[in-house]
């Protein structure tokens, strides 16, 4: 769904919070009026004292007083029960189970953050800034450094200060609707507090669980024989994704806001200044902010964050930098997922020692062989781990991993467990080396290896099960075909009766079911609803963007955001498949290897007849590129040229697609602007003789800030 505000109600001018707080009027004497103001009245009242309590720490009432008011608040919407206010603080209890979550599209997409993992990867990042924004390199750029809270991301709108929608992060483009288990969290205000409240506002931030509630939450599911939470965040999300918002309600989530982003007006210029806002609008922020000048010191308070990891009450897996100004942060903008701006400088992992007891080979969807150590289950970081990916066969040659090695595992945040190093003064003295296997363990065809890529494959295609069924796992997850209902055990027996072996069959299993004997209702598992559900869910995804289209098909090296770059820049599926290899190469973040692999998958036989198959059953759409509508460079071409004073190339031809351009290398007809700086030359001179928009550096800077 897009989002729509519901109307709303006017907000009086002044409330006095402490004056009359108890109005005399039996509720049974209220009139329908005098109800709905009085409701308005309490829902400001009990939100500002909520704040005083849980927020400042400084209640201005008695418990007595407030429990009053909250009673006579839900005794008039007992009475009035449509009258019954989206801020009311009875929704804290949680409101009715509901069937499945809404899909919300966000306004603004919720990015996700690049990883450094040591301080060169900081000092390259603030390097990478500088060279973007095209200052000299000793110049400074403050930067924040707020701790990476170890959570689930979640986003809060509200209209004239009251809370009206969350969502979850979802795949960064579109979340689910969570608003009624958001209203539970007592961190979350339903009434924004303080003045200055733009009109219309997103907030951003991280639903965590604390170590000791999580702890205590484990205890009680023990004793009453529930699974237990491997961590707190797997706890927080647990709960936070309820259908039954009153169990949600006596889950203690809380949350850290971050960031906001305003559709009316931007209050603030600094990301501090945005910190501070949050708290006045009633939100808690991480006192563990530093506003640093430099590198050095930024580094410096990561260490110190660090140190203080252990007795925080909560986990965090590294901290965040992101560049102070505002305006500096929307001219770094982002590059596929993530902004230019900001980067999570994760922790040192956390290591345990273990023994190997068998190296197994799964057989992925692109055929890859790899291998994973199955080990003697061990806490590492508060998790139980049990496997480990050796990632390929250099991998294990490189580090001689055996059967009965110990070994030291190592898990990064969210990262898969590794096998870090072999204790060889472990090693059992009858030990050999692991043999990668020649065949394919599920179909025993013979294992290939592309030159220059590590990776060794099953040569087996669609006839191997193992690549059949993760192929297809893969369409239809989340990001790609996002079919509800069909989970790895669906598609496997569909796959072992002959019903769906490839994608397109899924499309086609409709259309077929009549000839099948018997037909899928009858079959172990389904019956007619089930089967009914099934198609229904296939055939809402007969539409698809071009982006989730090629993301589908699971091509080697190409994720989603590869698959939004080729979705972006070729259009259509048909020029997607026949681009050449200098044509991709020239798209930002496409490589030499993800080219090749892009043109490979396309030579192939079987996976044109694939495409071609599929564009038949499902009617592709382009990627919608986020431009600003009247903007005047939306579908135009524009042509750098010359040196550029102000604006790094990378920057201006950032500015240039966010407005929806086309950037282009060469002067043609075609192009609709050419942007000159100092010393430009033949293409300054082809542009005069073609009589094209020429526009100096000031000129574009001018216009692009319209
Ligand atoms: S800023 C571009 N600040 O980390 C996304 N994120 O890996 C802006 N997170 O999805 C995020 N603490 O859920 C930001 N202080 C913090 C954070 C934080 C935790 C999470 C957030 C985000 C993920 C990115």
């Amino acid at each position: 769904m897009v989002f729509n505000p519901p109307p709303q109600t006017p907000l009086p001018m002044m409330i006095d919070m402490h004056k009359n707080l108890l109005s005399e009027i039996p509720v049974d004497a209220l009139t329908r009026e005098q109800a709905a103001v009085e409701l308005l009245q309490l829902s400001r009242v009990l939100a500002y004292h909520d704040h005083c309590y849980y927020h400042l720490a400084a209640p201005e009432i008695t418990d007595g007083m407030y429990d009053a008011l909250y009673q006579r608040n839900r005794a008039i919407e007992r009475r009035f029960p449509d009258l019954r206010r989206i801020d009311s603080p009875t929704h804290r209890v949680g409101a009715a189970p509901a069937p499945e979550f809404e899909k919300v599209k966000h306004r603004k997409p919720m990015l996700s953050l690049d990883n450094a993992f040591s301080e060169d990867d900081v000092q390259d990042f603030m390097i990478r800034i500088k060279r973007f924004l095209k200052v000299p390199e000793d110049d400074k750029i403050p930067c924040i450094v707020e701790p990476k809270i170890d959570g689930l991301s979640a986003t809060l709108h509200y209209q004239n200060g009251q809370f009206v929608l969350g969502a979850t992060r979802g795949d960064g483009q579109e979340g689910e609707n969570i608003s009624a288990n958001l209203r539970t969290l007592r961190d979350i205000p339903l009434v924004l507090q303080g003045d200055a409240v733009p009109e219309s506002l997103e907030i951003r931030g991280e639903v965590y669980m604390t170590k000791a509630d999580f702890e205590a939450l484990n205890q009680s599911r023990l004793e009453s024989g529930e699974n237990l939470f491997a961590n707190p965040r797997n706890a927080a999300a647990g709960s936070l994704r309820l259908l039954d918002p009153s169990i949600t309600a006596k889950r203690p989530l809380r949350f850290f806001a971050y960031g906001y982003e305003s559709l009316s007006n931007r209050p603030d210029q600094t990301q501090d200044s945005i910190l501070l806002s949050l708290k006045k609008w009633g939100f808690r922020v991480s006192p563990l902010v530093a506003l640093c000048n430099d590198v050095n010191t930024m580094i410096y308070h990561y260490s110190v964050i660090q140190s203080e990891r252990a007795d925080l009450p909560y986990e965090i897996d590294g901290v965040v930098y992101k560049v102070n100004d505002l305006n500096l942060q929307a001219r770094l903008g982002t590059v596929g997922r993530a902004p230019r701006h900001s980067i999570a400088h994760k922790f040192v992992a956390e290591r345990a020692e273990t023994i190997v007891d068998l190296i197994d080979i799964q057989v992925g969807r692109t055929g890859v062989l790899t291998p994973v150590a199955h080990l003697r289950p061990v806490l590492v970081g508060g998790v139980m781990v049990s496997r480990a990916s050796l990632h390929n066969d250099d991998e294990i040659r490189r580090k001689d991993i055996r059967v009965g090695d110990t070994v030291i595992v190592q898990r990064a945040g969210d990262v898969i467990p590794q096998v870090v190093d072999v204790v060889l003064s472990k090693r059992p003295v009858d030990s050999i080396p692991f043999a990668f296997p020649e065949t394919c363990p599920v179909c025993a065809s013979v294992v290939v290896q592309t030159p220059g890529i590590v990776a060794k494959r099953c040569g087996g295609g669609f006839s191997c099960m193992a690549q059949a069924v993760e192929r297809m796992r893969h369409f239809v997850s989340r990001d790609a075909f996002d079919i509800e209902g069909l989970g790895e055990r669906h598609l496997q027996s569909f796959f072992n009766w002959g019903i769906a072996r490839t994608p397109l069959d899924l499309f086609l299993m409709e259309e077929n079911n009549h000839h099948v004997i018997p037909p899928l209702e009858v079959r172990e598992g389904w019956g007619v609803k089930a089967t009914r559900n099934l198609f229904d869910a296939i055939n809402r995804r007969r539409h698809v963007t071009l982006d989730r289209f090629i993301y589908a098909l699971g091509i080697p090296q190409v994720g989603h955001v590869t698959a939004r770059v080729l979705a972006q820049h070729l259009k259509t599926i048909d020029a997607v498949m026949t681009a050449t290899l200098d044509r991709l190469c020239a798209l930002e973040g496409v490589g030499t290897i993800m080219a090749t692999e892009l043109i490979q998958f396309f030579a192939s036989f079987d996976n044109r007849v694939l495409v071609n198959g599929l564009i038949e059953q499902v009617e592709v759409e382009p990627f919608e590129t986020p431009v600003f509508e009247d903007s005047l460079f939306a579908g135009k071409t524009v042509v750098f040229t010359g040196t550029l004073e102000k604006l790094s190339r990378a920057e201006a031809k950032a500015q240039a697609e966010r407005l929806g351009a086309h950037v282009a290398s060469a002067v043609s007809r075609k192009t609709d602007y050419v942007v000159v700086g100092a010393d430009a030359g033949k293409k300054l001179k082809q542009a005069q003789e073609l009589a094209l928009t020429i526009l100096t550096e000031e000129q574009w800077i001018d216009m692009v800030s319209l």
